[in-house]
């Protein structure tokens, strides 16, 4: 921390001095009225109510100019930095590195709010630039394994056809399949993650039924739901369109979709839900499943997080993260509701968009 040079008040003497000579000057003023009460004509003409009323007036008026001048002050030195510090910490605590908060005075004025703002600053480059080695290291380490893993899945794909194996050798061989499946998921989805995170991944927007990419979703699922006998509700319209990136949307239901599935026991059910409104669309997807503490919803969105263990070995944690993400640059907003027990439900708002080309289509398949 830089000390040398650095005032040790955040107000200048000065302001302290001012203070002392204006009481001064106040309380001269004050005695001034008391005299010139008592020394001339007219002061002596005025009755006892009058100049009682206009010392009271006198001192309500110095009173309240110095309340305002005193919390003008505050504001100005005070909390507006603060507030703007506060604003700063809370964008690096939702993973933001790239807040700079300005110094309130120049080199030579620094005081020890500068210094600390100046510390801030240089912390949350320092974290940012090792955010960025991480994601790099993850990156390149992620795709030097594709290759290596794809020649195992092969030679083992391979074996497996070949036959004559005895029946511990085929189980052997179809554990590492399954096991270099979910490392390639892995490596796909940190690829997926680093590459919207550097916004590498720019939405491909374009004019689709989001509905029939739900449903075509929903199917790939039936498979899963059937073998857990899990009820499903679903009540969503035939077409709405939105402007979005079809395979970037596509992840977001499949993962919703999919964590329904998998935190949902034996005999569940699943509702899905669509809800057309005047500015945008909105999904949600609730199950009766084990549901979340306060905890596994605080963290739910950050990368690798799993709050249930018992479904660890299933997926990574990076689900959420990716939907959060796609969200944010697709416009879009998630919120959950959850009760341990008792199940969740994510609720998806997809923006409406200005173009009238959405409700010409729209009007016009509800006419057919
Ligand atoms: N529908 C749900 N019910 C209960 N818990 C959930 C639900 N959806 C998510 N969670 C909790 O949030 C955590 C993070 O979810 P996320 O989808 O990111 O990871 P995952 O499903 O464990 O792995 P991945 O998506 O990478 O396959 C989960 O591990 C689980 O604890
Ligand atoms: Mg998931």
């Amino acid at each position: 921390m830089k000390t040398k040079g650095v005032r040790n008040s955040h107000f200048p003497v000065i302001i302290f001095l001012m203070t002392f000579f204006v009481i001064l000057l106040v309380g001269g003023i004050h005695t001034g009225i008391v005299t010139f009460f008592n020394e001339t004509d007219w002061g002596s003409s005025l009755g006892g109510v009058a100049k009682t009323t206009i010392v009271i007036c006198y001192w309500i008026l110095i009173a309240g100019g110095f309340t305002v001048f005193t919390a003008w002050q505050i504001r100005k030195a005070y909390e507006i930095p603060m507030k703007e510090l506060a604003k700063a910490t809370d964008a690096v605590a939702h993973g933001d590195f790239s807040v700079y908060v300005p110094l309130l005075h120049t080199s030579e004025n620094m005081d020890y709010l500068d210094v600390m703002i100046m510390d801030f600053n240089k912390m949350v480059e320092e974290l940012g630039s090792v955010e960025t080695l991480k994601t790099d290291f993850f990156s390149n380490v992620s795709h030097e394994m594709k290759t290596p893993l794809s020649v195992i899945s092969n030679n083992a794909q391979l074996l497996l056809t070949k036959g004559d194996l005895s029946e511990e050798q085929q189980e052997a061989i179809e554990v590492i399949l399954s096991y270099t499946r979910k490392m390639s998921d892995l490596i796909t989805n940190i690829l997926k993650m680093n590459r919207l995170e550097k916004q590498k991944i720019q939405p491909d927007q374009e004019i689709y039924d989001v509905c029939e990419q739900f449903c075509n979703c929903i199917v790939q699922f039936e498979e899963k739901w059937e073998a857990k006998q899990i009820e499903l509700d679903i009540d969503i319209e035939d077409r709405v369109y939105v402007e979005a990136d079809p395979s970037l949307l596509e992840l977001v239901w499949n993962n919703l979709l999919s964590n329904a599935v998998k935190f949902t026991d034996q005999g569940g059910k699943i509702t899905i839900k669509e809800v057309l409104e005047e500015q945008n669309v909105k999904f949600s997807v609730s199950d009766t499943g084990c549901g979340m503490d306060q905890t596994t919803i605080n963290h739910i969105f950050d990368k690798f997080y799993q709050g249930d263990t018992s479904h660890a070995t299933e997926g990574n944690g990076l689900g959420m993260a990716l939907v959060l993400r796609i969200l944010q640059l697709s416009g879009g907003d998630i919120t959950v509701k959850s009760e341990v027990g008792a199940g969740s439900t994510f609720i998806v708002t997809l923006p409406g968009s200005s173009n009238n080309v959405l409700h010409d289509l729209q009007a016009s398949d509800d006419l057919s």
